[in-house]
């Protein structure tokens, strides 16, 4: 077994860690992460981790280079350091969307960076809702993969709607819109979309599945640039939807999503804490964030303890 639980984060999200701890009752570790005026990143903590249970809490969050290089730089000083076992804490797994060679001479990034990640030293990885369950097979060593969508779930119940439906933005989320909807006792329709090219649009041509009057709920795993949900709000409300709500686990949300979305006819925009919105602010679109930070902790409590991290998903 390994000394006690040390807890430390880069640049990516302070808050979420310090929430993480504070959810465990420990202090945040004491550490410096930066960079030197040539853009190098330097690592020192700033207390004795020696055959600690180390965790380094890092989404991959804009500027993701640099914030992928800070956590692996972190694993790699730890591991200098004589901890005793490393864990990367990475609630958002950048990279995620290229987790296949779809098309001729293309990388698989997400393989890349779980190759990363493990040279650098990490024995551990922790994350929530990859974008696709291969990723977890592109690593040789522990995965945990926590899930956010049941948090969503609840959220969903708790607003009480007359008849809600639960939308999955493409067909690649239908089997989790009907877990949603069975969650909360409501339909499901499905939005076939269409991409086109490599860059970001999206075109929703049409749903399959009936939301007249209905309170629609989209759930969709990350939103970029929106053009997917907003897409996807417009056919619903000329479909004649009465209410719309959007959910992610991952507000990446580039620049352009929040004008896209403040500009759409949206009743609230609901996606959790596991990174911070580092491009922007919504105006007048109502949104809810919910908290992912004592699921990772406990998570952390279990994994430190041998406990069982699957009776979390219950
Ligand atoms: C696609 O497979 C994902 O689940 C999301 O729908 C997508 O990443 C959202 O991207 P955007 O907001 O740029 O349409």
């Amino acid at each position: 077994m390994y000394r006690e639980i040390a807890v430390f984060t880069g640049n990516s999200h302070p808050a979420l860690a310090t929430a993480v701890c504070n959810h465990l009752e420990i202090a945040l570790g004491q550490a410096e992460v930066f960079q030197f005026s040539n853009e190098e990143i330097f690592v020192r903590y700033l207390e004795n981790i020696r055959e600690r249970d180390v965790f380094l809490i890092q989404p991959v969050v804009s500027p993701v280079n640099t914030r992928l290089m800070e956590l692996l730089i972190m694993i790699d000083a730890a591991k200098r350091a004589s901890a005793g076992r490393i864990t990367a804490v990475v609630p958002y797994y950048a990279y995620g969307r290229s987790d296949k060679k779809d098309q001729p001479r293309v990388p698989v990034t997400a393989r890349l960076v779980a190759n990363f990640i493990e040279v650098a030293g990490a024995d551990r990885v922790l994350s929530l809702d990859m974008h696709a369950g291969q990723i977890q097979g592109f690593f040789n060593i522990p995965l945990d993969e926590l899930t956010a969508f049941p948090l969503v779930a609840d959220y969903f119940h708790k607003l009480n709607l007359p008849t809600p439906v639960v939308v999955a933005p493409d067909v690649g989320r239908a089997k989790l819109a009907r877990e949603i909807a069975g969650r909360i006792e409501g339909e499901i329709a499905i939005v076939d979309k269409r991409r086109t090219g490599n860059n970001d649009s999206a075109e929703a041509l049409t749903i399959i599945g009936d939301v007249a009057d209905k309170d629609c709920l989209i759930m969709d795993d990350e939103i970029l640039t929106g053009t997917t949900v907003v897409s996807a709000i417009r056919l619903l409300r000329s479909r004649g939807a009465r209410s719309v709500r959007v959910a992610c686990v991952h507000p990446v949300m580039a620049a352009k999503a929040f004008a896209a979305l403040d500009t759409t006819d949206v009743d609230e925009l609901i996606f959790t804490d596991t990174l911070p919105l580092v491009h922007g602010e919504f105006k007048t679109v109502p949104t809810t964030v919910l908290s992912v930070a004592s699921l990772i902790g406990d998570a952390i409590h279990r994994i430190h303890t041998g406990g069982s991290v699957g009776e979390l998903f219950h």
